[in-house]
C-alpha cells in the first residue's frame, strides 16, 4: 500500500494519485498563460479511441477582460470559490468523426475527454496547482456564449489554482475542505463477473 495526503491506497502506488484532490480555497493570484498552456499540453496527450482527441479547452486566466464571464458561466455554489482560481475552463467534447453531415457519431467522446480531465488534474498537481472539476456549470449559457453547435457535447468545468489556506472559504466549505477517501477496491473491481450496486 501508499500513505500520502491523508489517503491510503490497498496496493502499492504511484503517490500522485493520492496526492492529486480537489480543494476550493484558492489564492485567486494571476499565472503566465504558458503555465495553464503547460497543463493542458499534457491534457492532450491522454489516449482516446482511433486517435480523435475529441477533447476541446475553452479558458481564460484570471484578471483577462473576460474572466468574469467565466466566472458567471459556473453555478452559484461553484462561483463562490471559483472565482479565486487563476484560470478556469470548459471542456467540451466532439461526438462525431469526420464531417458532421456525415453523421459518424462516437461512441466514447466523454470517455476520451474524461482522460484528458485525468491528466490535466495530474499534471496541474505536479506543476504546483491543483485542478477542481466541476459538473455545476450553466451548460446551455456556455453554448451560447463561445457559439458551440451541434455535434460538440459541453462536459464540465474546471478550476485551476494554487492551494491558499482554508479560512479563506465560507464555513460550509471549510467543512469540506479536505482530501476524500475511496470506495474498497472489491467494491469497483471484479474478476470475471459484475456485481451491481
Ligand atoms: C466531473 C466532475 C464534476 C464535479 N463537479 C463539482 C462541482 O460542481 N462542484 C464541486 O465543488 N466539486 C465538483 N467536483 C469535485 C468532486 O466532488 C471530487 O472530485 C470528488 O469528491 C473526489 O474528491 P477529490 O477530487 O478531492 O479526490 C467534480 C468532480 C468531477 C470529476
Amino acid at each position: 500500500m501508499t500513505k500520502s495526503n491523508n489517503r491510503e491506497s490497498q496496493y502499492p502506488i504511484e503517490p500522485i494519485f493520492l496526492d492529486r484532490w480537489s480543494p476550493r480555497a484558492f489564492t485567486g493570484e494571476v499565472i503566465p498563460e504558458s503555465d495553464l498552456l503547460g497543463i493542458l499540453d499534457a491534457a492532450h496527450w491522454a489516449p482516446s479511441s482511433a486517435n480523435q482527441q475529441p477533447w476541446r479547452f475553452i479558458y481564460t486566466l484570471n484578471g483577462a477582460d473576460d474572466w468574469d464571464v467565466f466566472v458567471s458561466l459556473l453555478v452559484e455554489s461553484n462561483q463562490e470559490w471559483a472565482k479565486h482560481a487563476s484560470a478556469l475552463i470548459f471542456v467540451v467534447s466532439k461526438d462525431f468523426s469526420g464531417d458532421f453531415s456525415e453523421g459518424r457519431k462516437s461512441y466514447t467522446h466523454s470517455f476520451d475527454a474524461g482522460a484528458a480531465w485525468a491528466y490535466l488534474a495530474l499534471q496541474a498537481k505536479l506543476s504546483g496547482f491543483y485542478a477542481h472539476g466541476m459538473g455545476g456549470i450553466k451548460h446551455g449559457e456556455i453554448r451560447e456564449t463561445f457559439s458551440i453547435p451541434e455535434g460538440y457535447r459541453v462536459e464540465a468545468g474546471i478550476a485551476v489554482g494554487r492551494l491558499a489556506d482554508k479560512s479563506v472559504l465560507s464555513e460550509r466549505n471549510q467543512e469540506r475542505e479536505f482530501p476524500s477517501q475511496r470506495k474498497q477496491l472489491d467494491e469497483v473491481a471484479f474478476n470475471g463477473k459484475f456485481i451491481a450496486g
